[in-house]
């Protein structure tokens, strides 16, 4: 009997499969990380917490599981040889550091250049020169496709609709990088996708829409669907910028790491390939229509005034999902309404945690 269980334990033992999480303390990284660590992965979170509420989401993690996580602080930039090291000993790199916001790479592009297109080139270099060569999932942008000025917009009172009957944006759409964060992401996501053509590397590239769900700490500047709540939960003021009539496709955090998970699991058929992955027609909203969601679904106060365009900021972004759907078989699961919801709860679970950065 003690032969069996000491056998199943090093049976156990022997078959978790590892991955390396850069940025794994930020919102969409707590989410991939809390979902591998349930599936008995042994996670790494590498991060160097320089966005504010990753202590929180490192304690949360810390609280749940006293098994197979390794919390790692460091940067992709500055500690190439622990970034090395670790990519000897991981199966599967999700590489999700990055500098997110717009705003901030506009008044800093050469930080925002160096954090996403030299950082990831170095996550990169790690895995072509280990022996290990895990596989890379790489978390890019629809804004590689710019400001969509090639595609006819109809503008009706509460949003922009695409002419011609258009449903959604297609991977053959032409690369036209826009705005520091849209060019550094740019080149990092041609990068990721070359070593796989040049170095024979396992890597696969996801241009995600909008993002949104538990954990997000939005700012004024990036992850404005939590911003909003967050702004009416603590009674500030938003700025729209633009008309409020640009339409997003929203995915809720968990089928995007449900994609995650198909990613590692089909590697072999999705490598070298490019996707887009973003909620889909069926799960869009303008912003105009968010403010009166909070307003009258969810009964929330909010303030709002309207600013300047963001430079490269699309009037619409719907994305055509279906490449990686034929692929795959994945679908976006939650609708916008409960992912909503969802996230409306958390941010009240969380308030006085989060009353520390928004008071
Ligand atoms: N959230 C979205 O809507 C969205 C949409 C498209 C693409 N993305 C991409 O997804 C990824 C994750 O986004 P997120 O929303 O979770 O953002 P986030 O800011 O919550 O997470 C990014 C993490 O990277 C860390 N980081 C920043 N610079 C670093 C460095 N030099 N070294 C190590 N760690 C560093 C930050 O501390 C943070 O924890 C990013 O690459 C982003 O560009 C996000």
């Amino acid at each position: 009997m003690l032969l069996v269980r000491v056998f199943s334990f090093l049976h156990t033992t022997s078959v978790r499969s590892t991955i390396l999480i850069t940025g794994g303390a930020g919102f969409i990284g707590v989410n991939a990380a809390e979902r591998f660590l349930k599936k008995g992965w042994n996670v790494v979170v590498f991060d160097n917490f320089s966005r504010r509420g990753t202590e929180i989401n490192r304690s949360y993690l810390e609280k749940n599981f006293s098994s197979g996580l390794e919390v790692v602080k460091g940067d992709i930039l500055r500690d190439q040889n622990k970034l090395a090291e670790l990519c000897e000993r991981a199966d599967v790199v999700l590489h999700l550091a990055a500098q997110v916001a717009v705003t901030t790479s506009v008044v800093q592009p050469r930080e925002d250049f160096e954090i996403n297109a030299l950082g990831t080139f170095n996550v990169l270099e790690a895995v072509r020169q280990s022996k290990k060569r895990p596989s890379v999932i790489y978390a890019s942008t629809n804004k590689v496709y710019g400001g969509l000025e090639d595609i006819g917009v109809d503008e009706g009172d509460q949003r922009y609709s695409f002419s011609g009957g258009l449903s959604g944006v297609s991977e053959t759409q032409l690369l036209d990088f826009h705005s520091p964060y849209g060019c550094s992401k740019g080149a990092a996501d041609q990068y990721v996708r070359d070593y796989a053509r040049l170095y024979d590397m396992k890597t696969v590239v996801l241009r995600q829409s909008c993002i949104y769900g538990p954990h997000q700490m939005g700012i004024e500047d990036q992850g404005w669907v939590a911003w909003f709540m967050i702004a009416s939960l603590f009674g500030k003021p938003v700025q729209i910028y633009g008309n409020g009539k640009q339409v997003r496709d929203l995915l809720y955090v968990d089928d995007l790491v449900d994609a995650y998970e198909l990613c590692v699991e089909k590697m072999d058929a999705l490598s070298g390939q490019v996707f887009n992955m973003g909620g889909g027609a069926g799960n869009t909203l303008s912003l105009l229509e968010f403010m009166d969601l909070l307003k009258n679904d969810l009964h929330m106060d909010i303030r709002y005034s309207f600013g300047k365009t963001r430079p490269g900021d699309q009037p619409i972004f719907i994305s055509n999902n279906d490449k990686f759907t034929k692929k795959t078989g994945w679908k976006p699961r939650m609708d916008v309404r409960t992912g909503i919801g969802n996230l409306l709860q958390w941010l009240q679970d969380n308030q006085e945690q989060l009353s520390q950065f928004y008071r």
